[in-house]
C-alpha cells in the first residue's frame, strides 16, 4: 500500500504534480467522433462550441485496420483545432490490446498539452489505473508537460463493478467513471442485445385480481450499477456519467435513460450522434425553475443551519446542500452558455416577483 503522504507526489521525476481536486468543468455531453473518418474530423471545429467535451474514439467502433488512421487523425485534428472552452478527451484502446501502448506513446508527446482526459475502457480493478497512472507520469515527464492528464474509467466489466470503489480511489488522476452498458451486458451474460436503455422483457407483474388483466411495469436494468457507480464516485470526489444509448432514433427513451442517470447523480452522458446533443443538454442542465427554486431556498436558509418553511415545504441542511449543488452547476453552465444564463436570470426574476 502506498503511504498517504506519497499519494500526491508525481509518479515520475519531472512529471506535473497530481491534482488535489477534480476540476468541475461542465461535461453534460461527451461527444464521440472517429478521428480517422475525414468527413467527421472536418466537422470538429464547428462541433466544438456546441458540446462540453469532444472525444476522439480509438477503441471499439474503429476497425482493426483503421486503428493507426484514427490515432494519427486525432493528432492532426487536435493540433489544427482551437477547442476554446471545450475539453478534448480520447478513448484509448483497452489495456489488453496490441494498440494501446502506441496510443499513449503517440498521443502524450504529440498532443498531451491539449488532452484533458484519457478514457480507459474495460477497467477491471485498481491495477489497471495504476498501470496507466505510472505510464502517463513517465510520458508527461519526457514530454515536459506542466499539467497532468486526467483518467476516466469505463465501468463495463463484471470485475470492474465488483471493484468500483477501489477504481474510483486508485489515483488522484481519476476524473470520473462512465457506465458502459454494452460491454457490461456482454461481460455479465445479460441478454439485452442492445446498447443501453431498458428491455421490454424486464418487468414486474401486478398480483392477480380475479379475471382482470394483470399490468406489467418495465424495470430499469441499470439502476443498481448506476447507483453503485455514483456512490463510489461521490465517496472519492470524482464524477459519474451514463455512457452510450445505441438507439439513435429513439430520442424519447434516450432522454428517459439520461434523466434517470441525472436524477441519480450523474453529471453527463455520451452522445454518439448530433441528435443526442440536444437531449443531453436538456437533461443535464437543471431547469430554470429548479435553479430559481434552489436560489430561493439558499437565500431563505441564511447560513444553512436550522429549518424554514417555503410554500409549505420543509427545508433544512440537507435540502440546502442539494440546492447548492443545483445553483453551483447552474453558475458553471451559465458561464459557458449565454442562452442558459438568460433563461436562469429570467426565472430568478420571476421567482423574486412572486
Ligand atoms: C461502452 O463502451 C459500452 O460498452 O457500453
Ligand atoms: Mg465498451
Amino acid at each position: 500500500m502506498r503511504s498517504a503522504k506519497d499519494f500526491f507526489r508525481p509518479l515520475a521525476v519531472g512529471a506535473p504534480a497530481p491534482v488535489r481536486e477534480v476540476p468541475f468543468r461542465p461535461s453534460r455531453m461527451i461527444h464521440f467522433f472517429d478521428p480517422g473518418n475525414e468527413k467527421m474530423a472536418a466537422k470538429v471545429p464547428s462541433l466544438a462550441p456546441q458540446v462540453d467535451v469532444l472525444l476522439g474514439n480509438l477503441e471499439d467502433a474503429v476497425p482493426a485496420d483503421r486503428k493507426e488512421a484514427a490515432r494519427h487523425g486525432l493528432v492532426k485534428t487536435a493540433r489544427a483545432t482551437d477547442f476554446g472552452a471545450t475539453q478534448l478527451w480520447t478513448r484509448i484502446n483497452s489495456l489488453d490490446s496490441p494498440w494501446v501502448l502506441d496510443d499513449l506513446l503517440t498521443l502524450v508527446p504529440e498532443i498531451g498539452d491539449k488532452l484533458d482526459v484519457v478514457m480507459v475502457p474495460k477497467v477491471e480493478g485498481a491495477q489497471d489505473i495504476h498501470y496507466v497512472d505510472r505510464l502517463l507520469a513517465q510520458l508527461e515527464a519526457k514530454a515536459g508537460l506542466t499539467r497532468p492528464i486526467l483518467v476516466h474509467a469505463i465501468l463495463e466489466t463484471a470485475s470492474g463493478v465488483a471493484n468500483v470503489e477501489e477504481i474510483a480511489g486508485a489515483s488522484p488522476r481519476m476524473q470520473g467513471i462512465s457506465l458502459g452498458p454494452a460491454d457490461l451486458a456482454a461481460s455479465r451474460r445479460m441478454k439485452t442485445t442492445r446498447v443501453g436503455g431498458g428491455h421490454p422483457g424486464y418487468v414486474v407483474r401486478a398480483d392477480p385480481d380475479g379475471d382482470a388483466p394483470r399490468a406489467t411495469f418495465q424495470q430499469d436494468l441499470w439502476h443498481y450499477t448506476i447507483a453503485r457507480m455514483v456512490d463510489a464516485c461521490a465517496a472519492h470526489g470524482i464524477l459519474p456519467y451514463y455512457g452510450p444509448f445505441g438507439d439513435i432514433q429513439d430520442v424519447t427513451a434516450c432522454e428517459d435513460q439520461f434523466r434517470n442517470a441525472f436524477l441519480l447523480g450523474c453529471v453527463g452522458a455520451w452522445t454518439l450522434h448530433p441528435v443526442q446533443i440536444a437531449v443531453a443538454k436538456r437533461v443535464f442542465s437543471p431547469s430554470p425553475q429548479d435553479v430559481a427554486w434552489a436560489r430561493r431556498v439558499i437565500a431563505a436558509m441564511g447560513d444553512g443551519t436550522g429549518a424554514v418553511m417555503i410554500d409549505g415545504k420543509m427545508q433544512d441542511d440537507a435540502t440546502y446542500k442539494q440546492c447548492l449543488v443545483v445553483a453551483d452547476l447552474a453558475d458553471a453552465l451559465a458561464a459557458r452558455d449565454p442562452e442558459l444564463a438568460e433563461a436562469y436570470a429570467a426565472a430568478a426574476a420571476q421567482e423574486e416577483a412572486r
